[in-house]
């Protein structure tokens, strides 16, 4: 399932991590890529030592962990410091699948979900697309700064040459309490009827019913 989250951060938001980042400094992004990326990945990232890693990481990822639709869509156990990433004129990712297991040696997590948050308006740039491919073929987002998406790290995915202008991303991935994408897309459904029917009549037998059915599914299958 690829899943856009509107407004992640606000414009006043972007606005502090793009001053942020504007200070930082960025490196090849080679230095952080796994075996099979390090072959097609032609980008910059800010500097993992870099002062600036911990306010940006409490704003953006602040954000995010606290968005409802990142909740009920990932049903996140944990997820990652993320990289922030800079692409200039004739940078680009080539198609790849990111790392099946990352972080440090007592820090392992599995990554089940991808996220890119967009961190410049589209307008910014020409090209500097993200390419999914999906079994329905491929899906190219582009979106606002502050809105993210996040789609399965199994996935092929690329980014597009950034043919003028620049592109700013944040990338984190996370792992999720369920595992497999189609038992994740199954509940995320679930508990969007459930809020409807919350909302409609929350004492109504059939709300009870839904709602314990999605409480139950998550107890059956969430790990942890
Ligand atoms: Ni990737």
């Amino acid at each position: 399932m690829l899943l856009t989250l509107p407004s992640v951060l606000s414009s006043e938001e972007i606005s502090v991590a793009q001053d942020l980042l504007g200070k930082g400094r960025f490196v090849d992004g080679k230095l952080s890529a796994g075996q099979e990326a390090v072959r097609v990945k032609n980008n910059t990232e800010l500097q993992a030592q870099d002062e600036l890693m911990t306010p940006l990481n409490n704003l953006v990822m602040g954000k995010l962990v606290r968005n409802p639709v990142y909740q009920a869509a990932a049903l996140p156990a944990g997820v990652a410091a993320p990289f922030y990433a800079r692409y200039t004129e004739g940078m680009r990712y080539g198609n790849h699948v990111d790392d099946p297991v990352m972080g440090q040696a007592n820090q392992r997590y599995r990554s089940d979900i991808s996220i890119t948050i967009f961190l410049n308006a589209p307008e910014d740039y020409d090209g500097g697309e993200l390419v999914i491919v999906s079994n329905f073929g491929e899906q190219s987002v582009k979106l606002n700064a502050g809105d993210a998406v996040m789609y399965p790290s199994s996935s092929t995915h690329r980014v597009n040459e950034v043919t003028r202008g620049e592109r700013l991303v944040a990338v984190t991935w996370c792992q999720s309490m369920v595992r497999d994408a189609a038992q994740r897309e199954l509940l995320y459904n679930l508990s969007l009827a459930r809020d409807e029917l919350i909302a409609r009549d929350a004492t109504a037998g059939a709300t009870q019913r839904v709602s314990n059915a999605y409480t139950n599914l998550v107890r059956m299958w969430a790990e942890l």
